[in-house]
């Protein structure tokens, strides 16, 4: 599956839902997941996150691993996703910071 990272997290442009084919992005209040048994590793919403925060599974940064399972738990509770729209409000701001883990609001 492709996996969601640490850079959505208070970003959440949500370009990559309109390109996934079997919409199966879910929504957070600041962050998105990826149910990781619907997907089916297109690999078409890699490259349209301009936060850069989506790897495929076996391709995350090594401090990023945790965010495998956090995908997989967050997919199951959040509601999905299908459709773009804005983006955070203080996205550009956010973009790249470090340790936003800690801001992950569930
Ligand atoms: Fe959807 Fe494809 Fe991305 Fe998986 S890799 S989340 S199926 S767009
Ligand atoms: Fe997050 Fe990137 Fe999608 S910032 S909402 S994974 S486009």
């Amino acid at each position: 599956a492709f996996i969601v990272t640490e850079n959505c997290i208070r970003c959440k442009y949500t370009d990559c839902v309109e390109v996934c084919p079997v919409d199966c992005f879910y929504e957070g209040p600041n962050f998105l997941v990826i149910n990781p048994d619907e997907c089916i590793d297109c690999a078409l919403c890699e490259p349209e996150c301009p936060a850069e925060a989506i790897f495929s599974e076996d391709e995350v940064p090594e401090n990023q691993k945790e965010f495998i399972e956090l995908n997989a738990d967050l997919a199951e509770v959040w509601p999905n996703i299908s459709e773009k729209k804005d983006a955070m409000p203080e996205a550009e701001k956010w973009d790249g910071v470090d340790g936003k883990l800690e801001y992950l609001e569930q």
